[in-house]
C-alpha cells in the first residue's frame, strides 16, 4: 500500500470486538450492565449482586447470591508476604503502583495460573475481586503507619473495603456510598484499562498479567486518575470565590479540567449524575466544613464547564468529578481514590476476560511507518 490509510488515533470510533457485557450510549447519557440501567442496579442492587450478573450475565437466585457472596467474602485476607511488600512500599509509593504491585504478586498463591477453563478462570476473577479492596485497604493503613486490619465477616465487600481502611464499621449511610462508588465504577465497556487488559488477555497471558496491565493503565490522568487529579484541582481553588476565576485561566492556558469530558458521552455521564445526587444528600446528614466547601466548588465549576463547553464542545462532568467530595465525605484521602476503581473495575475486567476468551484473537494493530527504508549500514569506527 502507497497511499496512506485512514488513521484513527486513539482509536477513536474504532470497533474491536462484540460484547454482551454493558452498553453505553454516549448521546443520551446512559448505560446498562447486561440489560440492566446502571441507576437501577445503583438504588436497587448490591457490589456482590453486580458482580455476579457482570460475571454470569444474569441475576443469581437467592442460593446463587448466598454461594458467591460467601466465596468472595471468604477470600478476602491477604497473605503475609503480600501485606509485607505493601508495608515496604507504603512510605514512598503512589497506592496506584503498590496497587500494580501487590497485585501482580497473587500469582504466585495460584498453583495453575495458566488454566484457561471458564470455570478456572472464573475462580480466579472472584480471588482477585475479594483480594484487590483488601489490597487497597492494606495499603491505605500502612501509607498512614497504622495497622492491618483483618476483614470482618459480617460485612460486604464494600463496607469491609471501608472498615479495613478506617478501622471504623461504616455506618448506614457511609455503607450505601461505598457500595454506590463500587458498582459505578463496576465496569465500563471498551475503555483504556479495559482494552488493556484484553490486549494482554489475548496473548493467552494470565489473569493476573492481564489485571496488572490494566491497573497500569488505569492510572493515568486522562483515565482512572482523573478523581484524585480533579480533587487536587479543587483544594488548589480553596475558596469557592475563586472557582471561576481559576477556571477561566486554566482553560485560557489550554488546561484540562479534570473529571470533564468523555470520549464517548457526549452528555451528563449517568453515573456523575448519580454521584451529584448522594453528594447532594449527604449535604443532610451535617457534613464536615471541608465537604461544603468542595461542593460548592465543583457546583460552580460544573456550571461554568457545562456553560461553556456543554453545547459547544460535548464538555460534561464524568463520574471523576464528583467522586472525589464524596469520597471525602467517608474520609477517604485522594491518593486512595483511584485504588477504589482499581478494585471495583476488577469485576468488569474480570468479565471481559472470561468473555474474550471464548473467541480468542490475538490483538495486533497496525501503525503506518514514516520512516526511511533501506539505509546503508555504517560501521560505528566510520560514523
Ligand atoms: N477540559 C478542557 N478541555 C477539554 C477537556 C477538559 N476536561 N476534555 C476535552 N477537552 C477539549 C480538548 O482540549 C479538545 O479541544 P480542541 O478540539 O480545541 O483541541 C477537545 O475537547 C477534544 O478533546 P480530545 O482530547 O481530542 O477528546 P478525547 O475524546 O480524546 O478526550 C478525555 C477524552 C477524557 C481524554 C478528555 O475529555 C480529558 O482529558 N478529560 C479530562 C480527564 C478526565 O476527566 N478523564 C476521565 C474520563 S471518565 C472516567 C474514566 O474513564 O476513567
Amino acid at each position: 500500500m502507497t497511499e496512506k490509510p485512514v488513521i484513527n488515533y486513539g482509536l477513536e470510533g474504532i470497533y474491536v470486538d462484540e460484547s454482551a457485557i454493558s452498553k453505553v450510549d454516549g448521546q443520551n447519557g446512559k448505560l446498562w450492565y447486561r440489560g440492566y440501567s446502571v441507576e437501577s442496579l445503583a438504588e436497587q442492587s448490591n457490589f456482590e449482586e453486580v458482580c455476579y450478573l457482570l460475571l454470569n450475565g444474569k441475576l443469581p437466585s437467592k442460593a446463587e447470591y448466598d454461594e458467591f457472596s460467601r466465596k468472595l467474602w471468604n477470600r478476602r485476607d491477604l497473605p503475609a508476604e503480600v501485606k509485607d511488600i505493601i508495608k515496604v512500599m507504603a512510605p514512598r509509593s503512589h497506592p496506584m503502583d503498590i496497587m500494580r504491585t501487590a497485585t501482580s504478586m497473587l500469582v504466585m498463591y495460584d498453583n495453575d495460573p495458566n488454566n484457561k477453563e471458564n470455570s478456572a478462570t472464573l475462580d480466579k476473577v472472584i480471588t482477585l475481586i475479594a483480594k484487590l479492596p483488601s489490597i487497597a485497604a492494606a495499603t491505605g493503613r500502612f501509607r498512614e503507619k497504622k495497622e492491618y486490619i483483618p476483614p470482618d465477616d459480617s460485612l460486604s465487600i464494600p463496607s469491609n473495603f471501608l472498615y479495613m481502611l478506617t478501622g471504623k464499621k461504616p455506618t448506614k449511610f457511609e455503607s450505601k456510598l461505598i457500595d454506590l462508588m463500587f458498582i459505578l465504577h463496576a465496569e465500563h465497556s471498551t475503555n483504556a484499562s479495559t482494552f488493556s487488559v484484553l490486549v494482554t488477555a489475548s496473548t493467552l497471558a494470565d489473569v493476573y498479567a492481564a489485571t496488572t496491565s490494566g491497573i497500569g493503565t488505569l492510572k493515568g490522568p486522562l483515565h482512572g486518575g482523573a478523581d484524585e487529579a480533579a480533587l487536587s484541582m479543587m483544594n488548589a481553588i480553596g475558596n469557592p470565590d475563586n472557582t471561576e476565576k481559576y477556571i477561566e485561566e486554566a482553560l485560557e492556558g489550554k488546561q484540562r479540567i479534570m473529571g470533564f469530558g468523555h470520549r464517548v458521552y457526549k452528555t451528563y455521564d449517568p453515573r456523575a449524575k448519580l454521584v451529584r445526587s448522594y453528594l447532594e444528600e449527604s449535604l443532610t446528614k451535617e457534613p464536615s466544613d471541608e465537604v461544603r466547601r468542595l461542593l460548592q466548588i465543583a457546583l460552580r465549576a460544573e456550571k461554568l464547564m457545562i456553560d461553556k463547553l456543554g453545547s459547544t464542545k460535548g464538555i460534561w462532568p464524568n463520574i471523576d468529578f464528583f467522586a472525589g467530595p464524596l469520597y471525602r465525605v467517608m474520609g477517604i484521602e485522594g491518593q486512595m481514590f483511584t485504588p477504589i476503581f482499581v478494585a471495583s473495575r476488577m469485576a468488569g475486567w474480570g468479565s471481559h476476560i472470561v468473555e474474550y476468551w471464548h473467541n480468542n484473537k490475538l490483538v495486533r494493530p497496525v501503525e503506518w511507518y514514516t520512516g526511511q527504508l533501506d539505509l546503508k549500514y555504517i560501521p560505528m569506527s566510520e560514523r
